[in-house]
This record gives structure tokens, C-alpha cells and sequence, in this order.
């Protein structure tokens, strides 16, 4: 193996370390502007930089979090006592990265559909994130669920775009978390989720392959099989976490060093409890990790609410979260975890 393939899987095996998992803090502006405000905040920079402080610098937080996923503003951005956000994260044994995708734009002639942009300028973007610090990057591609949908050319060409940002990715020394993400909106049953995940997951793996990118250097971020939320029969969590890994031994090749899921709309103990039978289950050959956004953050920002002098419940809200998923990657969470919470 090459020096340079070898630094790539040893920074996604430390981003899938045993006991951690990747806290997702990339919401562009538009949607932190929308978290921001739903708790009663104003956004701006500011606002976005303290919140996201606050989290990074939880006591204790390096304990359960292998790295953090930033938006550009905030990989550029310096904390309150001027420390450049890459260099505080790195202070504080977490590892910095940065969202690199323009977002999920409307498919030509796919109604309902995206693909997701931000391909183009990529090489020289990546070069410049990695200068700031950035060690590994993101990229989410959205599949929309329905009667119709998805089309075969909404897979393909989102599993195309990952592979290309991929392999530019792994070029410039950086390692992609490849995000294919299956929603959850809509009345669809976890049979159905088994299969179009399965489609997604194989049509992206085909096209890394393809494409040449080394897998033992990426981190894969799936959805886990779920019913869609308005489904009416409702999964126990036994099984979707039979159906997920049963899914993934199916597709996933054993070279990839870990798969940390996305939270995408689950309730805070769900998706710790989902996680933690996941790996209950015992004998995968990968890491089985998360990568959550809300999952971590929603209860801590809410607890927030910008008001300083309730920064530190906010923070003890979100080192208990960490604790819990934490607690998970061993399949050790249980729900009376819950109630050891002192906000
Ligand atoms: P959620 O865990 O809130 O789904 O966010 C994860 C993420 O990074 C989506 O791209």
C-alpha cells in the first residue's frame, strides 16, 4: 500500500474509532438560520460560530467524538479566544472537516428529484480546505421516496457524482464520508427501504469501484432501514437493526474500515437505541458508528437558546447525548441511560 493510500485509511479508522463517532455540525446557513430561529435565535455569524463552540467545547467531548463535520463558514471562522476552528478541534483530539457538496438541486426532467452539485471547482476547493486543516469531507446525495420514485437515473447519477467527489477527495489527500441518503418521508414500509437502499448502496459501491477509489480510505454514511415516518406499521427497533446490518453485510465489502450513520429525523433515544442493537448484533466487519446532526444536536441547541448563562446545561444536554451514543457503538445504551442526565 502507498504512503499516501495508508494515511488515508488510518485518518478513517480514527474517524470510526471504537467508543466515538462523528458529530455532523455542517448545516449550511440557510438551515442553521431555520434552527436557529425555531428556538428563538437570531442567526448570524456570530450566533452560528457560539453555538457551535459551545459544542466543540463540551468538557469531555473528545471522549466520544472522533471528528466533527464543519460548513465552510465555520472551518473559517476563529473561536472566542482566536483559535482558527481546524486548530481548536485538533486541540481538543477531534478531528476537522468540512462539507463540501453545493447542496441537492432539482434533476433535469426527474420531477421531485435531485441530484446533488458542487463538482465543479472541487479539486481546487478541496486543495484550499485541506491548507485550512480540513482531513476529511462530506458529501450527501438525497433519494426521495414515493410511488414513483426514485427513477433508476436519480440513483445512478447521484451514486456517479459521489464516486467522482471521491476519488478528488482521496487525491487531494482527504478522506470522503460518502453519504447516500435514502428519506424517510413519506408512508413507505421497511421492506421497501431494505430494497431501495440496497439498490442505492449497490449503484454507489459499482461506481466507486469503477471510478478507482481506494475503499479502505472512506467512511460510508448510510440512512438505517427504517418505515417511512408516516408509515403506519412501525418497526420495533430489534428489527431494524436486523434488517440494517442484514442489508449491509449484503453490499457493503469488508474493506471499508466503518459506516456511521446519519440520524435523518429519528428521536434522540431512538437513534441510540437503534445504534446500539445494530452492534448488539456483534460480528461485522466494519466499524458501526454515527455521523448524527439533529440526533446530537437538537436537545443541546434547544436547552441553548442563546442565552449564556445556559451554555453549560446546554453542554451537559450534549455530552449525555455523546455519552449515549457512545455507550451504543458497543451495543451497551439502554433507555434508563436516560434518566442519569443532570442538565
Ligand atoms: P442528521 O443526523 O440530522 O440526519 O444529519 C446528518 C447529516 O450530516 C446529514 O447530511
Amino acid at each position: 500500500m502507498t504512503g499516501h493510500r495508508q494515511a488515508l485509511r488510518d485518518t478513517a479508522r480514527e474517524m470510526v474509532a471504537a467508543g466515538q463517532g462523528i458529530l455532523a455540525a455542517d448545516e449550511s446557513n440557510a438551515t442553521m438560520t431555520k434552527r436557529l430561529e425555531a428556538v428563538g435565535v437570531e442567526s448570524s455569524p456570530d450566533s452560528r460560530r457560539d453555538f457551535r463552540e459551545l459544542l466543540v467545547t463540551t468538557p469531555g467531548a473528545g471522549e466520544h467524538i472522533s471528528a466533527v463535520i464543519l460548513y465552510d463558514e465555520t472551518l473559517r471562522q476563529t473561536s472566542s479566544d482566536g483559535t482558527p476552528f481546524p486548530e481548536l478541534l485538533a486541540r481538543l483530539g477531534m478531528i476537522p472537516g468540512i462539507k463540501v457538496d453545493t447542496g441537492a438541486k432539482p434533476l433535469a426532467c426527474a420531477p421531485g428529484e435531485t441530484v446533488t452539485e458542487g463538482l465543479d471547482g472541487l479539486r481546487e476547493r478541496l486543495d484550499e480546505y485541506r491548507g485550512l486543516g480540513a482531513r476529511f469531507a462530506k458529501w450527501r446525495a438525497v433519494i426521495a421516496v414515493d410511488a414513483e420514485r426514485p427513477s433508476r437515473r436519480a440513483v445512478a447519477v447521484n451514486a456517479h457524482a459521489l464516486a467522482r467527489y471521491a476519488a478528488l477527495c482521496q487525491e487531494a489527500g482527504i478522506v470522503p464520508i460518502v453519504e447516500p441518503e435514502v428519506l424517510m418521508d413519506g408512508g413507505h414500509d421497511i421492506a421497501r427501504s431494505q430494497e431501495l437502499t440496497g439498490d442505492t448502496l449497490r449503484a454507489v459501491f459499482a461506481e466507486l469501484v469503477d471510478q478507482g477509489v481506494a475503499l479502505e480510505g472512506i467512511v460510508l454514511k448510510p440512512n438505517m432501514v427504517l418505515a417511512g415516518y408516516d408509515c403506519p406499521e412501525q418497526p420495533e427497533v430489534e428489527e431494524v437493526a436486523q434488517r440494517t446490518l442484514e442489508l449491509l453485510r449484503q453490499v457493503v465489502p469488508a474493506a471499508v474500515p466503518g459506516i456511521a450513520f446519519l440520524s435523518g429525523g429519528q428521536s434522540d433515544e431512538l437513534a441510540s437505541a437503534r445504534l446500539s442493537a445494530i452492534n448488539a448484533i456483534g460480528g461485522a466487519p466494519w466499524q458501526l458508528s454515527f455521523s448524527y446532526g439533529r440526533a446530537l444536536q437538537a436537545t443541546a441547541l434547544a436547552q441553548w437558546s442563546g442565552e449564556d448563562c445556559r451554555a453549560a446545561g446546554a453542554q451537559s444536554v450534549f455530552a449525555h447525548r455523546a455519552r449515549c451514543n457512545g455507550q451504543a457503538r458497543n451495543g451497551h445504551y439502554t433507555p434508563d441511560m436516560e434518566r442519569s442526565l443532570v442538565a
